[in-house]
């Protein structure tokens, strides 16, 4: 059994998304206390931001006219690809960063996906149990003078869920930034509140992918 964890937080030492991720993770750990946790982090090791556009024009040459960077970018893909479609399960801790998707996500997801297992194409993803962790600083939800603005959260889901058809599941925290931007004091009951709703999905949603691949605590 095997579980594939990426992390996208470029603030680990205080990270909210590695903290929901971690308790996501102990629940697999716990059902599966013999599985191998395989992981990739975005910050500690960025995804060259040439590497997808070499792995596509990799693709309009014969192989014999690739260039060296052209066949290190279709290494790395075929790597990124093996990691998701080995792992019985994935979970992705993606924080909101500048009212879009985090960078280092986007770049390697573009890259991944070059790879024909899962591009367009590509079925070897479909079902395969998932969850996504999203945190966000400010609150994006309805009724809110920002409504709207949180354009991360809607493209992770539509890659995630629609595109590659995971069996997806979504823990998203807001108000991170409360207690550490004064302007948001006034929300520290409701960014509390939100903090302990996220924290319990991620113990039920680790629960629920883990059992998903059958139990093998003793
Ligand atoms: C450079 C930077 C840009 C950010 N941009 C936004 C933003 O546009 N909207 C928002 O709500 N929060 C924003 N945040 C706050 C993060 O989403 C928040 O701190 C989150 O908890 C970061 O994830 P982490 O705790 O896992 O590191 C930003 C944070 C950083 C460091």
């Amino acid at each position: 059994m095997s579980l594939f964890r990426l992390d996208a937080s470029i603030l680990p030492a205080s990270s909210a998304s590695r903290s929901l991720a971690d308790l996501v993770e102990q629940e697999w750990v716990a059902a599966h206390p013999d599985s191998t946790v395989t992981r990739r982090d975005l910050a500690v090791e960025p995804v060259p931001a040439t590497a997808w556009a070499d792995a596509v024009t990799a693709n309009f040459v014969g192989e014999g006219e690739r260039t060296d960077r052209q066949r290190e970018a279709q290494a790395l893909a075929t790597t990124f690809a093996d990691e998701l479609t080995v792992a019985d399960a994935l979970l992705f801790a993606v924080p909101l960063y500048n009212y879009g998707v985090s960078q280092h996500f986007k770049t390697w997801f573009d890259l991944a996906y070059t790879d024909p297992r899962i591009d367009p194409q590509g079925t070897a993803l479909r079902g395969k149990p998932a969850t996504l962790v999203t945190v966000l600083g400010g609150n994006y939800a309805p009724g809110t003078p920002k409504e709207g603005w949180d354009h991360s959260t809607g493209w992770l889901r539509r890659v995630l869920e629609d595109v590659w058809g995971l069996d997806l599941r979504v823990v998203e925290r807001p108000f991170t930034l409360v207690g550490v931007n004064p302007a948001l004091d006034a929300f520290s009951d409701a960014a509390a509140a939100l903090k302990l709703k996220a924290e319990g999905e991620a113990v039920i949603y680790g629960r629920e992918v883990a059992a998903m691949r059958g139990s093998s605590a003793v």
